[in-house]
């Protein structure tokens, strides 16, 4: 099931609003359509956000371009465009990403303004196909972290799979590995208040797939560790700082820190866009702060009183001493973090 496609005049996304009930598809034909769906969870996951934004500039050039004028004025409205798409979602960082990755091309760019068009639509395809190798090599890194036995539990948390990015998954990704290899007895999937990716996204997308799966409320993975039902904890990531803090959704930093008191593997998985290589500490990680409703309401049921107030932030951050290692499409990153992160940098600049 894929997440995202561009059909060379259309940004097609999966509305993951609507899932597990029902499969249906966007067909944005403008820049702010995509806009909208990311502000509304329509399309999300930090890397299948990065995906939806470089084929939304794609959208947003054919606007400013066909609306003509000179090219500074094509590029100027263009910029103004990618920013506003920027400001859709905070936390992930992997939308800056993938916005400066396409502006770079832009900048650097030195010919005539109707080449443009085609060298973006190459550099969204890039972007998207480079996710689902970075998924591939994330999972073959990951599973050899599960090679001592056969019957593997492992508890995620919200929806780092297929439907997140635009492969196979980041922490699904090494799960669908370890199924594949005969190693998994079975997925333990917090439900994940309150958007429900856990229930909705997981559930289904490890149930499609034939994966064994249990799913459970957030606040029952203290008792599954304790029952000695979980070997290990894989989750995704928004953001990870040099570090290595990591933030990702909410209810994750609870997960680790059960982990921690249970002597239990927590692994982050990540692809390098993924990292924030200018961001020292996760204390400054913009975390989204989003709609009471959302906490208010029990899909479009009032479950509490209207006029309360709500704490109802997207994402925690989770410090690194609580991360046991970081699986990566280079490998798999340990403590210290600041070393080895800084070594997948220089890596990546090279
Ligand atoms: O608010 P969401 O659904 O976009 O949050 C998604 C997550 O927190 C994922 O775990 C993260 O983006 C990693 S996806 C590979």
């Amino acid at each position: 099931m894929k997440s995202i496609e561009w059909n060379g005049t259309e940004v097609i996304i999966l509305d993951q609003t609507k899932l597990p009930t029902s499969v249906e598809y966007l067909h944005c034909t403008d820049w702010r359509q995509v806009a909208e769906a990311i502000k509304m969870l329509r399309i999300r996951g930090a890397p299948a956000i990065g995906v939806s934004a470089a084929y939304g500039l794609i959208l947003a050039f054919r606007e400013s371009f066909h609306r003509g004028g000179s090219s500074v004025e094509i590029l100027t409205e263009f910029r103004a465009f990618a920013e506003t798409l920027r400001q859709t979602r905070p936390t992930a960082v992997n939308l800056m990403w993938a916005i400066d990755r396409v502006l770079q091309v832009v900048d650097t760019f030195t010919g005539e303004i109707n080449e443009l068009d085609e060298i973006l639509v190459k550099e969204a395809i890039a972007i998207d196909t480079e996710d689902v190798a970075l998924n591939v090599s994330m999972a073959k890194h990951g599973a050899t972290l599960f090679q001592d036995k056969e019957n593997y539990r492992i508890l995620t948390h919200c929806n780092a799979g297929a439907l997140a990015t635009a492969g196979i998954g980041t922490a699904l990704g090494v799960i669908r590995e370890v199924h594949a290899q005969g190693r998994l007895e079975r997925v333990y999937a917090d439900e994940t208040r309150p958007l429900l990716q856990g229930s909705r996204l997981t559930a289904f997308e490890l149930h499609q797939d034939g994966i064994p799966v249990t799913l459970q409320t957030d606040n029952m993975a203290g008792y599954a560790m304790q029952q000695g039902l979980i070997d290990a904890v894989i989750v995704g990531a928004d953001r990870i700082t040099l570090e290595g803090d990591v933030a990702n959704k909410i209810g994750t930093y609870s997960v680790a820190v059960l982990a921690k008191h249970h002597n239990i593997p927590f692994y982050v998985a990540a692809p390098y866009s993924t990292f924030d290589f200018s961001m020292e500490t996760g204390n400054n990680i913009p975390i989204e702060m989003r709609n009471p409703q959302e906490v208010l309401q029990f899909q479009g049921v009032p479950s509490a009183p209207q006029d309360i107030e709500v704490l109802n932030p997207a994402f925690d951050v989770t410090p690194h001493e609580l991360v046991t290692a970081i699986i990566t499409e280079e490998g798999v990153l340990r403590p210290p973090f600041i070393d080895s992160i800084r070594g997948l940098q220089e890596k990546k600049m090279k």
